[in-house]
């Protein structure tokens, strides 16, 4: 009982790791969609617009492998809520969220920051109470 359910909590920080890496690798393809837009294809925005909608999903798959396999590390869930939380913001920034072009960009802007939670998840994913081999 007791190693199914640790079996099940590493499958869990496995999750995280990868769901964690899937966003940053996500928002590059999301960059490089809509520079392709930029310049001239304007099909890509489309593609964007689709694979934008898939990338909170997958922060909902990091915050619920995060509850399950670093409930105890209270430094990984804060960064999977960030991440959930700046990452559906950015998405609203895009069309929900003000009236101007200034407001707008915070779409483009905010991106970095979902890297930079993503990346800081997934390192910590990676290394933090790695058990000794
Ligand atoms: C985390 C990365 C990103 C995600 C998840 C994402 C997601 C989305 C989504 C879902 C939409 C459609 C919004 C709607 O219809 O309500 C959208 C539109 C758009 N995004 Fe992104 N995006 C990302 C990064 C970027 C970046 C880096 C830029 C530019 C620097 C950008 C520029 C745009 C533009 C110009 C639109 C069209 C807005 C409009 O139709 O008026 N996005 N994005």
């Amino acid at each position: 009982m007791l190693a199914s359910m640790r079996n099940f909590e590493r499958g869990a920080r496995m999750l995280q790791e990868v769901a964690a890496t899937a966003v940053i690798v996500l928002v590059f393809v999301q960059l490089y969609l809509i520079a392709e837009y930029i310049f001239g294809d304007t099909g890509a925005l489309s593609t964007h617009k689709t694979v934008g909608g898939i990338v909170p999903a997958v922060e909902v798959v990091v915050l619920i492998a995060t509850l399950i396999g670093w409930r105890k590390d209270r430094v990984q869930v804060i960064l999977s809520v960030l991440l959930l939380v700046v990452g559906v913001l950015q998405v609203q920034f895009a069309e929900n969220i003000g009236s101007s072009p200034s407001v707008h960009a915070l779409h483009g802007l905010l991106a970095v920051a979902v890297v930079l939670l993503a990346a800081a998840s997934a390192h910590r994913g990676r290394t933090a109470f790695r058990p000794a081999a």
